[in-house]
């Protein structure tokens, strides 16, 4: 018991900084003023807090496997909470990709829009967070 749940907990801080990451990376660059002269820095920040998503996410899943055999029974609602956030964060992923790669040549207001996509898709999963916990 005192190990499972560490391992649930220390997954947990990972998960809750990397949505920490997402949204607040992607939120500075824009508001309250532009810090998009510090895009690529934000972006490669916001890369990394996405892996941290994908990885400790799967990482709940894969502690569920290892000390019950199988992940959570999850109702109809959370099943597709937890579809819309493992999507939000494979285009969070790709997003931050494509602007390190080639953000440099989308001027300012395509930076902008960038980063606005950016916070929508962390806001998205933020969202379906809270409906995967309370319908589980
Ligand atoms: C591949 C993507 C992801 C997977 C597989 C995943 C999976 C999970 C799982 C299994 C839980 C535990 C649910 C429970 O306590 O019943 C969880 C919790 C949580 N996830 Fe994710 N997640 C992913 C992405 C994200 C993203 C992108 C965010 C935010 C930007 C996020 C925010 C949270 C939060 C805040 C919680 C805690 C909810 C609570 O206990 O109140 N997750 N996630």
């Amino acid at each position: 018991m005192g190990a499972e749940n560490l391992a649930y907990a220390l997954t947990q801080v990972v998960h809750n900084f990397g949505a920490v990451g997402v949204l607040g990376g992607a939120v500075f660059a824009v508001w309250p003023d532009s810090r998009l002269s510090h895009g690529r820095k934000l972006a490669w920040l916001i890369f990394g807090a996405w892996s941290a998503q994908i990885l400790s996410g799967a990482s709940f899943g894969a502690t569920s496997l290892y000390y019950y055999g199988k992940t959570p029974d999850l109702s109809s609602i959370a099943t597709a909470a937890l579809a819309i956030k493992v999507a939000a964060a494979l285009a969070g992923l790709a997003l931050a990709a494509w602007y390190l790669r080639r953000g440099e040549q989308w001027g300012h207001a395509g930076a902008r829009r960038a980063f606005l996509g950016l916070a929508a898709l962390a806001a998205l999963a933020l969202t379906a967070a809270a409906f995967l916990r309370w319908f589980s």
